[in-house]
């Protein structure tokens, strides 16, 4: 029996050239380098340049994905960025990137999912590979976060950076199964909205008609995350067979290394499978599954034929997993 399947051909990141340290943070709010690594990993993060915005990171990164992937941009017909610091209320930031790569023919459209976007992404895209009415897709998480942040407010401007990542996607048919069925093999999205307030921005065009700055019950959010994490990808691992020994690669969201180091633990994943980037990309958000993923990659980790977990959770709630034959 043969199956359309989303198989990726391809992935590549772009990161600012600007590197802040938790010693430089040190020199804008009351805090440390100890402090920042001990409560979440982070040692370094990237910030975006003046001028330099979502979309350009977003084209760096889909053209080192299509370089990777040995595509040329005019084969491409579908772009999905998923990003929450779009480079303008609209038009979507993603086709600003498709009119960058000088793709005319098509669709390309943002997805809003704050630190699970990538995840919701992939699943969208797949969606629509999956049913055969396109054929390659750009899944890009691109983000500046540092745009939102409130630099005068250590509770959070310590978290988080700026960055992208994205994943060349092709469908095609695949026949067997076991080791031999490749692609994302299933995917799984959840939202509760009930837990807006616990990390939000407190602007909008719709409500301040300003850009506003992140909020968030840190504590809140910690003592929700692990436990949605690891529920969805129980539901990867009941829709598929597979179970935590099965997976080669766990490459989650990149929040906080307490979170992740805890749901690998819960789920019974050994460390030497984890990808980790957090401590030199602080959280990126959308970007830094395909960020950690391209990390993977560059060192030789990740390998055709791996199995890789993915997760992510993040404001709304929103959270996912899909689960990828490399
Ligand atoms: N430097 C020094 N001290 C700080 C800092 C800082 N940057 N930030 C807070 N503190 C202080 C607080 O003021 C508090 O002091 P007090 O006891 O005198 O009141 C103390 O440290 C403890 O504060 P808590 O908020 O309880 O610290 P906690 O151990 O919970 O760590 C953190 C805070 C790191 C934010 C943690 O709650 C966390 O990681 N939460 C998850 C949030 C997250 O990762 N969000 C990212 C987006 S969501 C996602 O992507 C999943």
């Amino acid at each position: 029996m043969s199956r359309l399947r989303s198989v990726v051909c391809g992935g590549g990141a772009y990161l600012p050239e600007r590197i802040m340290t938790n010693s430089d943070i040190a020199g804008l709010v009351e805090t440390s380098d100890e402090w920042i690594v001990q409560r979440t990993g982070i040692r370094a993060r990237h910030i975006a340049a003046d001028g330099e915005t979502t979309s350009m990171l977003a084209v760096r990164a889909a053209q080192a994905a299509l370089a990777d992937a040995g595509v040329s941009a005019d084969e491409i017909d579908l772009i999905v960025v998923a990003t929450s610091t779009p480079d303008y209320t609209f038009p979507a930031t993603a086709t600003q990137v498709q009119a960058e790569l000088g793709i005319t023919h098509g669709a390309a459209f943002d997805l809003q999912a704050v630190c699970s976007g990538f995840v919701f992404a992939l699943a969208t895209a797949d969606k629509f590979l999956t049913s055969g009415s396109h054929r390659r897709a750009l899944v890009i998480g691109a983000e500046t976060f540092s745009r939102l942040l409130d630099w005068s407010d250590r509770t959070t401007c310590v978290l988080f950076g700026d960055g992208a990542g994205a994943l060349v996607l092709e469908a095609q048919e695949i026949s067997g199964g076991g080791a031999g069925d490749r692609g994302v093999l299933t995917t799984h999205l959840r939202s509760d909205g009930r837990h807006r307030n616990k990390l939000f921005v407190d602007g909008g065009p719709g409500s301040t008609r300003t850009v506003g700055h992140l909020r968030m019950e840190g504590r809140e959010v910690f003592r929700h995350a692990v436990g949605m994490i690891t529920d969805v990808i129980e539901d990867a691992f009941r829709a598929t067979g597979f179970t935590a020994e099965d997976i080669d690669w766990f490459v989650p969201h990149q929040a906080n290394k307490r979170i992740i180091d805890a749901s690998a633990q819960k789920l019974g994943i050994a460390p030497e499978k984890v990808v980790i980037t957090v401590d030199q990309h602080g959280n990126t958000s959308a970007a830094s599954i395909p960020l950690a993923l391209a990390a993977a990659r560059a060192d030789g980790r990740i390998k055709r034929g791996d199995l890789v977990l993915l997760e992510a959770m993040g404001g709304g709630f929103t959270w996912g997993s899909a689960l990828v034959r490399w």
